[in-house]
């Protein structure tokens, strides 16, 4: 067996959101599963995190229809709502309850109520999606006259929650409270970054993801100083171990030069797994839980890595992120965000799911 492995452990999954839980305080949480439950199976994720909380969030309906279909009867968030009339009569039939952003989507209720709850999204600062307050104000009023609507809340969503200098969050807040208030209805904002930051963020629904999936959501703080559990390990195997010379080249594009003698480790991974192609050389990993790095061009299927110093055999594990080597370190090496290297595993890795 290649053993390319992606470990998935969902007892991590529902400490983290246990974490989020003692965090959130009074305020209700919904777990962010979108994505395929950020790259860790939607069902897989969904089971773990669904007692811990008290419902889930996803971005799009299909999403919530699958939950419903893998059996889950939790309430139900759908962060961009419908997009036309069958969403909309679905999302009623599927009981879950659906953001408001625009006022195409109160046209689409007016013409066809349905009986949905319904999260007015208001734009504070984010400047995508959402409604600016007073805009936001007149929908509330349209939402509010039409048969079987309950409107349940204000949404809004931050965009500097997770920046160390961050001007924005407070005002975005006091924006979004301050309509909430008005309509008399509770407030959903906090993001993983706000909940952990922002005790005044911690009202109404709060909306963790990355955090319940070990991953800090500051570039400046690692995940462990969180009390986070890491919840998935990618891993593959050394296939082949060939010595270099100074001068000798590794990969496509001769990307890499040997500068002393030295052995060079074949790993049997890459894009076509989902390990990054834009992995620059020196991004870490870890040959048998030592620390070494990538050593030229990631291909579709093989990475090649530095051995200098490294204990290896050919068969020996590598580490891609995990346990030594966070899903963060590799995500700042490749200027990216874990969420992102969580989405991009493929269907190619073999999953194994650790109970503990
Ligand atoms: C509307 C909404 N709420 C909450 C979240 C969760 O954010 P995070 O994963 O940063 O905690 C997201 C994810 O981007 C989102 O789009």
């Amino acid at each position: 067996m290649r053993g390319t492995l992606l470990e998935l452990r969902p007892g991590a999954l529902a400490d983290n959101a246990r974490r989020a839980r003692a965090l959130a305080g009074k305020a209700r949480v919904f777990a962010m599963v979108k994505a395929d439950g950020y790259g860790h199976g939607l069902g897989l994720a969904a089971r773990a995190l669904a007692h811990q909380v008290d419902g889930l969030g996803v971005a799009v309906m299909e999403e919530a229809q699958a939950l419903r279909h893998l059996g889950l009867a939790h309430p139900l968030l759908v962060a961009e709502g419908f997009f036309d009339a069958e969403e909309l009569a679905l999302a009623a039939r599927l009981h879950a309850e659906v953001v408001v952003h625009s006022p195409w989507q109160v046209d689409l209720l007016a013409a066809r109520p349905q009986p949905v709850g319904v999260w007015l999204k208001v734009n504070t600062g984010m400047n995508r999606l959402g409604m600016a307050p007073d805009l936001a104000r007149a929908q509330a009023a349209r939402l509010r006259a039409l048969k079987g609507v309950r409107l349940l809340g204000v949404m809004t969503h931050f965009a500097g929650a997770d920046l160390e200098d961050d001007p924005l969050t407070p005002r975005q807040l006091e924006l979004a409270r301050a309509l909430a208030e008005e309509l008399g209805v509770p407030l959903s904002a906090a993001n993983s970054a706000a909940l952990i930051r922002y005790p005044e963020a911690r009202v109404g629904r709060v909306r963790p993801g990355i955090m319940l999936y070990g991953s800090s959501p500051f570039p400046w703080r690692a995940a462990a100083d969180l009390d986070l559990r890491v919840t998935q390990r990618f891993s593959a195997r050394l296939i082949a171990i060939n010595p270099v010379q100074p001068g000798d080249s590794v990969g496509y594009g001769a990307t890499w030069t040997a500068t002393a003698p030295g052995r060079i480790g074949v790993v049997a991974v890459g894009y076509g797994d989902g390990y990054p192609r834009h992995a620059p050389n020196g991004t870490p990993l870890a040959v048998n839980g030592q620390r070494t790095r990538l050593a030229g061009r990631v291909s579709m299927d093989m990475i090649t890595v530095d051995l200098d110093g490294i204990d290896a055999r050919v068969g020996d594990e590598v580490e891609l992120w995990g346990d030594v080597v966070s899903v963060d370190e590799v995500a700042a090496a490749c200027g990216t965000i874990s969420y992102e290297l969580f989405c991009q595993v493929t269907a190619r890795p073999v999953r194994v799911i650790t109970e503990s």
